[in-house]
């Protein structure tokens, strides 16, 4: 009762404090920010008032099933849905956007649906909404079956999950407001940046525990690539968003770097936000769901060690290809170029490793649409980390840079790779969870399959040959030694691509409505009547810890 008291308490004080400083705020912004906190502190001490009394929330908190012989999946439901729920956010975002390049008029002249500002929203709300729910969910439920071992510290795991949804609000809220401190993929002000370190170290607490907790002698390989991604991004974030705030009741900062030392902290950041959040991780998916979905040992083990200790070697020196002909130093550009080409190398090991875990069962490509999702992703992968080391090249480089090519790339990379790869793992997980036979409709994950496809397929060819076409149009000279076309002659060259890109979306967007669709049924108990298609067996007696034995 006493800590129930002290912890309403705090939460009160939370919530007092953040009030004083809405009042002191010297921006809207940071205004706004400062009451949402003091909305979520006052929710979660109700929360914790009301657990005992109200029945319904304390269901809401915990379900049936939270028995300690079982493994605590609660705040994985939550994030499996917060993971649907963002997804529909960021490929929506996503969808506007495209419109905008195509219809200027869309943005409305109205600050707050400016491209400037929507466009942060939809990458944030793409990676690190959708993408991060997902990666949060599924290592908890990862690193909890490898390890034979309830989660550690369940009331600390679901701080993680809250205190991150916290930060997506506020990032989001802010880069509407026009509060951002302009580094791409790190824009949230320094608060939000404090908040979000507090959230990460909990994330690493709770992660480790589990780790070393566990009833299995060995560390799975998928939990070391988890355990890359926790760390390096709690390294590269606090190095990155080191900053000065003008005021603490404000929500402008400077940055601690500043020159072309700041360009290359942020692109440092910025590649490797890259590789240790939308490629190390999602790997780990790839180690533990495709063998499960193939009912099939990986591939090499030994493969798997080798190509996770030199892609994280390799990766963290790559990030001086985002600034080919900068002001940056010759040989830190060469030192980028030539670490990117290596990377093919552990990048393709990896694939090779995630396909060939397919041997013998070549036919679930077929009979299994959740493993042909994977399939997808893995070729995707390999597609994104092979066009990525050829742009890095500099000559290559200098006709794709602030081209639409990078923008091919990067979404044939997150929407073949992370997202058809997340879509696997939500359908893997979603019945087990909710201890279904099976997804509501194997068939929706079909149609969800090839829309996805086809929508990646117009993006993706779309701004490979707008790029490419970009790229010449602006370098090419006349005779007379002029360029032969100006800049709006470009832009308007691009529409009927950026029309295609659209339409790319709105497929991809669509697929994602008929998982929505999929998942709700499936949380709701039912099974769609249909021709059967082929599934991973799942006995749910032995999804579950290892018990103590008491000592004879
Ligand atoms: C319906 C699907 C999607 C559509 C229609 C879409 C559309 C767009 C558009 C129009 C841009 C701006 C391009 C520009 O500035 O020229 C963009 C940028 C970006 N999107 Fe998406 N997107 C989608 C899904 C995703 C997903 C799922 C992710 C990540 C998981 C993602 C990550 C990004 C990133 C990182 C950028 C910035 C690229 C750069 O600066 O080079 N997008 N997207
Ligand atoms: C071996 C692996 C890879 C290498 C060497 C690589 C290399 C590159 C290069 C050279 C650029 C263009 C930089 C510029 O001209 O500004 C780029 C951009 C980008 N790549 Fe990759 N790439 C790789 C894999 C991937 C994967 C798998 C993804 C996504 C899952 C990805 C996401 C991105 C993003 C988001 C950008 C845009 C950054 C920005 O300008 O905002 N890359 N990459």
């Amino acid at each position: 009762m006493e800590s129930l008291v002290f912890k309403v308490g705090a939460w009160l004080a939370v919530a007092i404090a953040a009030i004083a400083a809405a009042a002191l705020a010297q921006d809207a912004g940071y205004a706004l920010h400062m009451l949402i906190i003091c909305g979520a502190a006052l929710i979660t001490a109700g929360v914790i008032a009301s657990r005992s009394e109200i029945p319904v929330l304390g269901r809401l908190i915990s379900h049936p099933a939270n028995v300690s012989d079982r493994y605590y999946d609660d705040v994985i439901r939550w994030g499996v849905v917060a993971t649907v729920f963002w997804s529909v956010v960021a490929f929506l975002a996503g969808v506007f956007i495209a419109a905008q390049l195509t219809f200027p008029l869309l943005n409305l002249d109205y600050s707050f649906t400016t491209f400037g500002r929507l466009r942060p929203l939809h990458t944030s709300a793409a990676i690190f909404a959708f993408g991060g729910n997902a990666l949060i969910a599924s290592s908890f439920y990862v690193v909890q079956r490898t390890c034979r071992v309830r989660l550690a510290f369940p009331a600390l795991a679901r701080f993680v999950f809250w205190g991150y949804q916290l930060f997506i609000v506020l990032a989001a809220t802010g880069y509407l407001m026009g509060v951002t401190n302009s580094r791409e993929y790190a824009e949230p002000e320094w608060y939000v940046d404090i908040w979000l370190t507090i959230v990460w170290v909990a994330y690493f607490i709770v992660f480790v525990g589990t780790i070393v907790r566990r009833h299995e002698p060995h560390i799975y390989v998928a939990n070391w690539f988890y355990l890359a991604f926790i760390i390096a991004i709690a390294m590269l974030h606090i190095v990155n968003n080191l900053a000065i705030p003008v005021s603490i009741f404000g929500s402008k900062s400077y940055s601690a770097f500043a020159g072309v030392q700041d360009a290359l902290t942020q692109w440092w950041y910025g590649h490797n936000a890259v590789a240790f959040f939308l490629t190390v991780p999602f790997l780990a998916m790839m180690y533990y769901f495709v063998p499960k979905q193939a009912e099939r040992p990986i591939y090499s083990y030994r493969l798997s060690i080798l190509h996770f200790w030199s892609l994280i070697f390799l990766y963290i020196w790559a990030g001086p290809h985002h600034l080919h002909y900068t002001a940056l130093p010759d040989w830190a550009q060469t030192l980028g170029m030539v670490f990117s080409i290596m990377l093919w190398m552990p990048s393709w090991g990896g694939m090779i490793n995630g396909l060939m875990t397919l041997q013998g069962a070549w036919d679930k490509i077929r009979t299994d649409p959740i493993i042909r999702m994977m399939v997808f992703a893995i070729a995707f992968y390999g597609m994104a980390t092979f066009e990525g080391p050829l742009m890095s090249i500099k000559t290559v480089n200098s006709l794709s840079h602030y081209t639409d090519w990078t923008i091919g790339h990067v979404h044939s990379g997150v929407l073949g790779w992370n997202g058809m790869i997340t879509f696997a793992a939500v359908y893997y997980m979603t019945p087990r969870l909710w201890g279904r036979e099976r997804m509501y409709s194997l068939r929706m994950i079909n149609w969800h399959f090839w829309l996805a496809t086809l929508g990646i397929v117009l993006y993706a060819s779309s701004m490979w040959v707008a790029g490419i076409m970009q790229g010449l149009m602006w370098r090419e000279y006349g005779e007379d030694g002029y360029l032969v076309y100006a800049f709006a002659e470009v832009v308007a060259a691009m529409k009927p691509y950026y029309t295609i890109r659209m339409l790319g979306g709105m497929l991809y967007l669509a697929g994602g409505a008929v998982m929505v669709y999929n998942i709700w049924m499936t949380i709701a108990g039912r099974l769609r009547e249909e021709a059967p298609l082929s599934d991973a067996a799942y006995d749910p007696a032995s999804d579950r810890p290892v018990q103590p034995v008491a000592a004879e």
